[in-house]
């Protein structure tokens, strides 16, 4: 986060209060979230991506009422991808029409709501939910507006992207074999739809632009089908999120203005040789917006040094806040932020205290060698996908998330009690 610093003492404080103060009043584990850096970050995207196209933030990175409100204020629309992100997301103000809805399974309950409450658009994943979708539409007489996910055939991996003739995953519809073209079709036919563009999503945490210029030029490419053969220009490309953001300091992330001005570019001199009228862009960026901007907070519990190998350090959470070391062998930092400590760096990994061994929430580290009980540790780029994946593994009781802003720290999420976990126990 932007407003973190350090103190005479050593300490660390974020957005102007010190982290002892913090972890006092809010307790441990918890993560933290620099609000004014979450809005400057918002609107680096507004701005960079300016009046002819929308910034649509993916929801599922991390989402609560507050946050809807941020990106209301800032001027930004939503994604969402479940029942429950477009509630909270209504709940908050969030005006229907700058809400997309994704997924690759809605249920007719999901779908009936989105139509029924006016979403800005659907993303349609399939053939059948091309037909579902138009149905529900009007049997509710109404005219939905929808864009056709394709996969392009990039398949993008964290720091590289290879080139798939066929991608085996679940999302979308293939460009390949006149799939997507077949989609198009079908979609134009039905009553119920408004096709108004095309979507791709190539994967998360890339950092590589090649991998959006091939998709950019691929949806491009398939809007000049459309358009020779309905002779219909559809007016819109959304080209997913997935940038990615620095996670230690080995990650060297884009900023929103180069991005943005990599993909205008693109789809401007791909639509000039197709002569095509531009399409309205729009991009779906999560991680890059919420990543940087929260840490969690930790207490140190136990150190265990392991003669020739590492010392292990418990913390009072785990893959229960932060599942992505153990699922994607994510690499995170670490750092002692209650005190400066002059002792040697000795070799640390990060654990939780959960009853597996893959419990680790940071692989490899160097932390002061007087480490000890009491310490607190902080984690940075913790801001997407840890509250928003976090679990109620062993019963552990999900942490609060806490927005801090000019000296003043506010709950935006509580944390869970174990009221919250029996309230669930039936009988
Ligand atoms: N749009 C669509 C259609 C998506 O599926 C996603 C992410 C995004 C936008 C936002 O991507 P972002 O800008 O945040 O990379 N749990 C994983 C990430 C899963 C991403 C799923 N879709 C992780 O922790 O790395």
């Amino acid at each position: 986060a932007q407003t973190v610093t350090r103190t005479e003492s050593g300490s660390v404080s974020v957005g102007g209060i010190d982290v002892a103060t913090l972890a006092e009043e809010f307790g441990t584990p918890a993560y933290f979230v620099d609000e004014t850096d979450f809005r400057a970050r918002a609107r680096a995207w507004r701005t960079a991506f300016g009046h002819d196209a929308d910034v649509f933030y993916a929801g599922k990175a991390f989402l609560s009422r507050a946050v809807v409100r941020w990106l209301d204020e800032e001027g930004l629309n939503l994604d969402v991808c479940s029942g429950g992100e477009l509630a909270t997301a209504l709940s908050a103000g969030m005006p229907a029409e700058r809400i997309a809805f994704h997924g690759n399974n809605k249920s007719v309950a999901e779908i009936t709501q989105a139509v029924e409450v006016g979403v800005g658009r659907i993303v349609l994943d399939s053939f059948q939910e091309i037909v579902r979708v138009a149905h529900i539409a009007q049997s509710l007489g109404k005219r939905q507006r929808v864009q056709i996910r394709v996969t392009v055939g990039v398949e993008a991996h964290t720091h590289e992207f290879i080139a798939t003739a066929h991608e085996d995953q679940k999302f979308g519809i293939a460009l390949a074999d006149g799939q997507a073209a077949e989609a198009v079709r079908r979609a134009l036919t039905l009553d119920g739809l408004e096709l108004i563009g095309i979507h791709s999503h190539i994967g998360s945490q890339i950092f590589d632009m090649a991998g959006f210029e091939v998709a950019a030029r691929r949806v491009v490419s398939l809007l000049a089908q459309i358009r020779d053969e309905h002779g219909v220009e559809l007016p819109e490309i959304d080209l997913g999120g997935g940038l990615g953001i620095a996670y230690t300091s080995d990650d060297d992330p884009r900023e929103p203005h180069e991005i943005a001005k990599a993909l205008g570019e693109i789809v401007t001199r791909e639509c000039e040789a197709a002569r095509l009228r531009t399409p309205r862009i729009s991009v779906e960026p999560g991680r890059a917006i919420v990543g940087p901007t929260a840490f969690t907070l930790y207490e140190v519990g136990t150190v265990k040094p392991l003669e020739g190998l590492r010392t292990y350090v418990s913390v009072d959470g785990g893959m229960s806040d932060n599942i992505r070391t153990a699922l994607y062998d994510a690499e995170y930092s670490v750092a002692l932020v209650s005190r400066t400590s002059e002792a040697e760096p000795m070799l640390v990994r990060v654990v939780g205290k959960h009853c597996e061994s893959g419990d680790i929430v940071v692989k490899d580290a160097f932390l002061p060698s007087d480490l000890a009980p009491g310490d607190l540790i902080a984690v940075p780029a913790t801001g997407a996908y840890c509250r928003s994946m976090a679990s109620n593994y062993n019963h552990a009781l999900r942490p609060p998330v806490v927005a801090v802003r000019d000296g003043e720290a506010r709950v935006i999420v509580r944390r869970e009690t174990e009221e919250d976990l029996l309230r669930l126990d039936v009988g």
